[in-house]
């Protein structure tokens, strides 16, 4: 490119600037504070999020064998579960991957990482790897698991984009991103998930979408009224 003066150069080298600085700006949370109950947690509170988490009324307990039909979770799969809260799903998840996998169950809130750990050793889940995480990491290694299920967390994340290109990362080529996460539909959804969910489903597939992952299907899952399920693949 030709500039027709020294000051059309510092113009051009500006705007560049500016452009690479707006690049590196780092996300700005879209839900400030929504984790702050699973932060600052203590031992008392996460036996009342054992009760919320784990009681058969709530969907994602309930419907437990038709998630884990759809996710299709063969015998040595790596496997993560990110935002594993209270491990409802581990038991689940280290029978499906058998003596060859691997479950990790991540998490960023302190008490449910202390948790966690608890409850693999009480019921000797030792295909499970218990990962602390951060908001903006989901602090996996790179290419490291086949599939990543995200249950009731997506609309936990304060940074999208950051963290689905941490997801991204993780995820093996061909490899299965799961998301369960309430419907919040105007005039339908409860006022509470209206509240605390900042977006509904097609808002969240097309963020998904735009971080490079491919949509697969959301398969139709008994007991699931309230929940989606969206099953995407990393290219
Ligand atoms: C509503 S709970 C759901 C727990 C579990 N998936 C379930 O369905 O029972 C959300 C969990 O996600 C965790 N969380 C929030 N943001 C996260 C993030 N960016 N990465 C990993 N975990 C996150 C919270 O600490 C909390 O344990």
């Amino acid at each position: 490119m030709a500039f027709s003066s020294p000051r059309a150069l510092l113009f051009a080298a500006t705007l560049s600037l500016l452009g690479f600085a707006a690049c590196q700006a780092p996300e700005k949370s879209v839900k400030p504070g929504i984790n702050k109950p699973f932060l600052e947690a203590t031992a008392e509170d996460i036996q009342v999020f054992v009760g919320i988490f784990e009681g058969e009324s709530r969907e994602i307990a309930a419907a437990s064998d038709g998630i884990m039909a759809a996710l299709n979770i063969q015998p040595g799969m790596e496997i993560a579960d990110l935002g594993a809260g209270t491990g409802l799903y581990e038991p689940l998840f280290q029978k499906a991957v058998g003596d060859d996998g691997r479950v990790y169950a991540v998490d960023l809130s302190p008490a449910m990482i202390d948790h966690l750990n608890q409850r693999v050793a009480d019921e000797n889940l030792d295909r499970v790897t218990v990962v602390e995480c951060s908001a903006t990491n989901c602090g996996l290694e790179n290419d490291s698991v086949d599939l990543i299920y995200i249950c009731d967390t997506y609309h936990h994340f304060e940074y999208p984009q950051t963290s689905l290109r941490s997801i991204y990362r993780a995820l093996r080529s061909g490899g299965t991103l799961a998301i369960v996460d309430f419907e919040r539909i105007e005039g339908v959804s409860r006022p509470w998930i209206m509240n605390h969910m900042r977006a509904g489903k097609d808002v969240f597939r097309a963020e998904i979408e735009a971080a490079g992952f491919e949509f697969i299907e959301e398969p139709m899952v008994d007991g699931l009224n309230e929940n989606y399920l969206l099953l995407f693949r990393r290219p």
